[in-house]
């Protein structure tokens, strides 16, 4: 019995362990703004470890990234022009993936 709780542990961990290692935006994320965002690599936008770099170290990080998506627009990057919300985002959406952003270079 106690081994079948340890190996269930032990299983309970690696789970954890692998959804950490592989770094995913959030679904609404994926849907509202992944046609355009990759977190890795520029697709039409910036990777999202770029925008990260940009605001590390930056307090209001999270506000500032809230703010560019929410008026969209050109921030400096000479990709093109982001509509504002991207693909209809809401601004609970819009809050947390500005989160996971700016958590990327921490
Ligand atoms: C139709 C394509 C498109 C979609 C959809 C899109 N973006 Fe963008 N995004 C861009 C482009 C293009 C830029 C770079 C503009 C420039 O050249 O400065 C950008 C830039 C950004 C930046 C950088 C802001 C800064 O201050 O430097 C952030 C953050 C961002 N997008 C977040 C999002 C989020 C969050 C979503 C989903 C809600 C989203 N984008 C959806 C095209 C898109």
């Amino acid at each position: 019995m106690k081994s079948i709780i340890v190996s269930m542990v032990a299983a309970a961990g690696l789970m954890v362990a692998g959804s950490a290692l592989a770094v995913d935006m959030p679904a609404s994320g994926k849907a509202k703004c992944g046609a355009c965002h990759a977190v890795d690599k520029k697709v039409v936008g910036p990777a999202y470890n770029d925008v990260s770099a940009k605001y590390k170290g930056d307090k209001d990080a999270v506000s500032k990234i809230i703010a560019s998506a929410t008026k969209g627009g050109s921030f400096g990057w000479k990709l093109g022009t982001m509509p504002p919300k991207g693909l209809g985002a809401t601004d609970a959406e819009i809050k947390e993936m500005a989160e996971f952003i700016a958590g990327l270079a921490k």
